[in-house]
């Protein structure tokens, strides 16, 4: 079987967020004797793409309106990933410094009309195509109605969603800018009025996951606006609780962390991360670390934070540490507060990778108050380095998180309330004091199996069930 991911992002090549580290790892799990599983994304002006070489293998022409862009389709030519992984360079578009910018509608329509123009070309076609978030949600659309591609309709297609709140709206005035199809069956890209990419791939895709099970369910309350429609297609409807890499986040050989450790030397290896935060942040090695890491954004439940910090800072003898950026206001009272709790408080506010695996191996707790949660990669990751999740129960986190109060091993709340946050990093602090607890606990937790392994399979399950 031979399966081509399509994404906006793929780790360690161009990461926003989880959506990256889920198409970089799970190609790698999907390889095998029979299975071919490749990866397929835009080509960006970073870091990686300066430092690595590529060979084309296509170059062409797409029409976009009445544009035309030259394009070329490269593939990396180092075997530095376990998978395949070619690119789409659309010069004039797509190659930019950031993955996302104000011009999206053109650049992934680009990328999507690209892919699609390719694969006509090649000769042993995917037997799934798999897409990933709105950014592809045109894809299903057109290989179902554009004329140009209807040799590839046959192609079971899948969409995952990974995040419903961003949906690529764009508006009907735009939409000659789709290769040519039935303009009777314009309904299937519109959901409000408007063109909707997520939607459309929903009512074209033979198949829709979410990236856990409670998600799915959630989404058919609260889903932006879509929650009616994937009632609607319910029986194509999956979630599937996604893994995470244990060959990139194994605490035994991290090449960021700044000491490697098992569960056998968790307790040195900790210290050493810990002691490294807290010599350069300029915080207490003897208190508990509660850290953030993630988007500043409403759905992490980022903007109640800044005040959380303040109460549980007040009340409570720990240090907090977050790792973030998004909106500018909870940045700058983030900023704010590290004059009023110096010694036990510090905020970096970016991006930055390393950084973020050294947390993972230095704090005590790691808090996710996610609004909305599809599934959460940092909570497994945190598991996987010996660091207790304090979650609020939705999606992926209540997938993935058990309280301590039902024979679990993280710290679960209900609401996204500063008064539920304040009280949960209460039960973090107390849960610290009980010190064999707490170390019980953080060994144990080290062991729990989230790699891929179980997804995967399910994901190829799914894929035969498409393909017979
Ligand atoms: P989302 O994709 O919604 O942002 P996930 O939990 O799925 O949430 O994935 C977030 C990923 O991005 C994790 O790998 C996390 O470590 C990483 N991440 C988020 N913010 C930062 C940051 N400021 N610096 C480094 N890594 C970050
Ligand atoms: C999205 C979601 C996050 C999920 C990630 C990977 O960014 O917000 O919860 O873990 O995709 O699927």
């Amino acid at each position: 079987m031979k399966i081509l991911h399509i994404s906006a992002e793929c780790y360690p090549i161009a990461k926003v967020g989880g959506l990256a580290d889920v198409v970089g790892a799970l190609p790698k799990y999907q390889n095998n004797d029979t299975t071919l599983s490749q990866v397929v994304m835009p080509f960006y002006d970073n870091k990686f793409t300066k430092e690595h070489s590529f060979s084309s293998v296509y170059s062409s022409e797409l029409t976009l309106g009445e544009n035309i862009y030259k394009f070329n389709i490269l593939k990396l030519n180092s075997s530095t990933l376990d998978f395949d992984i070619f690119f789409v360079d659309v010069p004039k578009l797509l190659f930019k410094e950031y993955v996302y910018s104000y011009d999206d509608t053109e650049r992934f329509l680009s990328f999507q009309i690209a892919v699609l123009d390719w694969m006509l070309t090649i000769k042993e076609k995917p037997s799934i195509i798999h897409c990933h978030d709105h950014h592809t949600g045109l894809v299903p659309f057109m290989l179902q109605e554009s004329f140009k591609y209807e040799s590839l309709n046959k192609i079971p297609n899948i969409l995952t969603i990974h995040n419903a709140q961003y949906q690529g709206w764009f508006s009907h005035d735009n939409v000659h800018l789709i290769p040519e199809f039935n303009f009777d069956h314009v309904g299937l890209l519109d959901w409000g009025g408007q063109i909707n990419p997520l939607a459309a791939a929903i009512k074209c895709a033979w198949s829709v996951t979410t990236v856990s099970p409670s998600y799915m369910d959630e989404l058919k309350s609260a889903a932006n606006g879509l929650e009616w429609l994937l009632s609607d297609e319910t029986e194509k409807c999956v979630g599937i609780l996604n893994g995470i890499d244990t060959n990139v986040w194994n605490p035994e050989v991290d090449t960021y962390i700044i000491k490697n450790y098992s569960q056998k030397t968790i307790q040195s290896g900790r210290k050493a991360n810990k002691q490294f935060l807290c010599d350069n942040y300029n915080l207490d090695l003897e208190k508990p670390l509660f850290a953030f890491i993630g988007r500043l954004v409403g759905e992490k439940g980022a903007d109640l934070l800044p005040e959380s910090f303040k109460i549980a800072l007040k009340e409570n003898n720990i240090s907090v540490f977050l790792l973030g950026s998004g909106h500018g206001d909870t940045e700058n009272q983030l900023i704010e507060l590290k004059s009023q709790f110096k010694g036990s408080y510090n905020a970096f506010i970016g991006y930055d990778e390393k950084l973020s695996h050294i947390i993972y191996a230095g704090a005590d707790f790691l808090l996710m108050p996610s609004r909305v949660e599809p599934c959460g990669l940092n909570q497994m990751y945190a598991l996987r380095y010996g660091t207790i999740p304090i979650v609020r129960s939705i999606g992926g986190l209540k997938d993935t998180v058990i309280d301590i109060d039902n024979n679990g091993f993280g710290i679960c709340h209900n609401e996204v309330t500063i008064e539920e946050i304040t009280k949960a990093i209460k039960r973090g602090a107390d849960l610290y004091k009980n010190n064999t607890k707490f170390k019980k606990i953080r060994k144990q937790i080290m062991s729990i199996d989230h790699s891929w392994n179980a997804s995967a399979q399910e994901y190829l399950n799914l894929y035969n069930s498409l393909n017979s």
